[in-house]
């Protein structure tokens, strides 16, 4: 007799897997993405949890952009699939899932198993996991724009701390990669991600931020055409074209995983990144390991340092049908021991409180008792459900005056004007 489930494979294979999907109790699909080494802490862990509790977990693996990993989930939940049952969400986008009504609330779970909300940062909860009074997602970690840099090099050329303002940063930078292109022709003073994609909206609030400028979506109205965006938007420009300590594939290529590997492989000297860089270049076979410091981004002369706040958290499909199953995943993963693991594992922030006071951390990771300040005055990305349009208009005009092929001060009018068209159509 044929085995019932090659036939069922069979036929998943030849329709394409629409309407295959599995439902055994007990297992559950977990969808995230990311850095190479982040799959396989989570397959670690998920052995772990497998054994603890006898749910399976299939991963569903996504890729380390967040529009992609977006993209791939609204397609699901558009369909309305009850695959994946659960997934990490980038603070980005929590808006548009909770608008949506995409996310089951986790209100009763919460209770029922005494988890502390007061162990996380409030005003993350409140700000990202809170959608009309109903809890809708826990975060897993928490992330912040950084600094790092070549301490070694740094001391070579006499230089004793890293660059409190951009001017420090690109004269540092100049002179720098003039002495180390002697020897290494393709050296950069300065690498950080302007290409196409949310990325590039982390960087721009960064620069401008530290100027006194930034998104500015208020009652309505949009403000982006500001003289503090145009001299912030020109000096990103110029770090490429005039400057040129920053690489010439910066708007066509530069993503997080781009970056950190130019830093890694010794070919820049400053670098803008998340915490989880910094594990991998302490790794091993890192040609940077212990050559590196870390510190908060740099401001212009009359600014302060801006730290634009990222950060994952973690919910339950609406259309699951094993949400009690995925609950207990959560209820896992956001506990304070597997949350120190991931702290230890990937250099990941956690997002509960208790965990920066752990002796093993601070011993381990000593930069988070420093940049604690920058971790909890990040800068928040307007919380909207219509984010990603906003961000979309955003990347696109940005990109372009990167490109050369939108002049500053129009591009910054037209992205006005096409933002104001997105909250009249959407702020209703
Ligand atoms: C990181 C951040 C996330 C941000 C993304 C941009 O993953 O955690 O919030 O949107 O980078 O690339």
């Amino acid at each position: 007799m044929v085995n019932k489930n090659i036939v069922l494979l069979i036929v998943c294979i030849t329709v394409g897997f629409v309407g295959c999907e599995k439902k055994e109790t007990n297992v559950i699909t977990f969808s995230v993405g990311g850095a190479p080494n982040e799959i396989v802490v989570w397959e670690k862990l998920i052995s772990e949890f497998e054994v603890q509790t006898g749910i399976k977990v299939n991963i569903l693996r996504q890729p380390t952009d967040t529009d992609q990993r977006r993209q791939g989930l609204v397609i699901a939940l558009k369909a309305k699939k009850s695959n994946p049952d659960v997934f990490l969400m980038d603070v980005a986008w929590l808006g548009q899932f909770a608008a949506s009504d995409w996310l089951e609330p986790l209100d009763t779970y919460v209770k029922e198993k005494d988890i502390e909300l007061d162990s996380f940062f409030t005003k993350v909860i409140n700000l990202a996991d809170k959608y009309k009074g109903n809890l809708i997602a826990l975060p897993v970690y928490i992330d912040a724009g950084l600094l790092y840099y070549r301490k070694d090099l740094l001391n070579k050329h006499g230089i004793k701390n890293p660059p409190r303002t951009w001017k420090e940063l690109l004269n540092y930078s100049i002179k720098i990669q003039k002495s180390e292109r002697e020897n290494a022709p393709n050296f950069y003073g300065f690498v950080w991600q302007g290409a196409q994609y949310e990325g590039l909206i982390c960087n721009f609030i960064e620069f401008a931020g530290s100027n006194g400028g930034g998104i500015l979506i208020k009652d309505g109205k949009v403000l982006i055409n500001s003289p503090e965006n145009r001299e912030s938007l020109e000096f990103m420009k110029d770090l490429i074209t005039k400057y040129q300590i920053s690489p010439p594939n910066t708007f066509t290529e530069m993503k997080e995983e781009e970056v950190r590997m130019f830093f890694q492989q010794g070919n820049a000297l400053f670098e803008r990144n998340w915490p989880y860089a910094w594990k991998l270049h302490q790794s091993e076979d890192s040609p940077v390991k212990n050559k590196i410091g870390i510190s908060s981004l740099p401001h212009f002369n009359s600014g302060k340092s801006v730290s634009t706040l990222g950060g994952w958290h973690i919910g339950i499909s609406k259309y699951s049908d094993a949400k009690l199953q995925a609950m207990e995943f959560i209820g896992f993963v956001t506990s304070a021991r597997i949350q120190k693991k991931l702290t230890l594992e990937l250099g990941w922030n956690p997002a509960r409180k208790d965990i920066y006071l752990d002796k093993d951390i601070l011993q381990k990771l000593p930069y988070f008792r420093e940049l604690r300040d920058v971790f909890e005055n990040a800068y928040p990305r307007p919380n909207l459900p219509f984010y990603t349009q906003i961000s979309e208009v955003i990347q696109k005009y940005i990109n372009s005056v990167l490109a050369g092929t939108v002049e500053i001060s129009k591009g910054l009018k037209e992205t006005d004007i096409k933002l104001q068209k997105v909250v009249e159509t959407y702020d209703k």
